[in-house]
C-alpha cells in the first residue's frame, strides 16, 4: 500500500468508472492526489497493478472519506478494510478526531465494512442520491 502518485490517476478513474454510478471527475482524483489537505492511498498486486484506492481529505481536526473502491476481482481479501485502517492511522498522526462518510443506505458491503471498523450511523439524508435512494451518514471517533 503506499500513496497514489499521478501516473495512477488513469487506473483509479477505471476503477470509479466500474463500480460507481456518478464516478468522479479526473480532475477530482488529480486533487486529491496532489492537494495538501488530501490523502490517497492504493493498494497494489504482487504486479504493481492497482487493486483499490480510498481518498479522504480534511478540515482543521474533521476528516471525510469520499470514495473508496476496490477491484470486483480483489474484493472479500481485506484489501478495503486495509486502506482504511491505514488512512486512519496516517489522520491520527496528522490530530484528526473524526472521519464523517457518507454511503447509499442500501450499499450492504460498505456499510458492513464501515461497522466493522466501528462507524456508527448518526443521520439519514432523504433522496440524497436521487428519489428513494438515500444517504447514510456515518462517522467514527479516531
Ligand atoms: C465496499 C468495498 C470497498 C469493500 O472492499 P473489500 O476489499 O471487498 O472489503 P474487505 O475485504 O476489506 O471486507 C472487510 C469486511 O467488510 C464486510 N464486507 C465487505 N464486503 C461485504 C459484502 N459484499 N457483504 C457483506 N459484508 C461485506 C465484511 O465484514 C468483511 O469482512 P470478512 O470478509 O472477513 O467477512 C467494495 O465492495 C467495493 O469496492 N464496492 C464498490 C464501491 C463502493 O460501493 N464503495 C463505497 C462507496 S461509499
Amino acid at each position: 500500500m503506499r500513496r497514489a502518485v499521478i501516473s495512477d490517476v488513469p487506473f483509479i478513474m477505471a476503477l470509479e468508472k466500474g463500480a460507481i454510478d456518478h464516478p468522479w471527475q479526473e480532475q477530482d482524483i488529480i486533487a486529491l492526489v496532489e492537494d495538501a489537505n488530501k490523502i490517497c492511498l492504493v493498494e497494489t498486486d504482487a504486479n504493481g497493478e492497482i487493486t483499490g484506492y480510498i481518498g479522504c481529505d480534511w478540515v482543521l481536526d474533521e476528516a471525510s472519506i469520499g470514495n473508496i473502491v476496490v477491484s470486483p476481482e480483489h474484493r472479500r481479501q481485506g484489501i478495503g478494510a486495509g486502506l482504511i485502517s491505514r488512512l486512519l492511522s496516517m489522520l491520527k498522526d496528522r490530530g484528526i478526531t473524526v472521519i464523517f462518510l457518507e454511503v447509499r443506505f442500501d450499499n450492504e458491503a460498505a456499510i458492513a465494512l464501515y461497522t466493522g471498523l466501528g462507524f456508527e450511523v448518526y443521520n439519514r439524508r432523504r433522496d440524497y442520491y436521487g428519489e428513494g435512494i438515500d444517504a447514510l451518514l456515518m462517522k467514527k471517533l479516531i
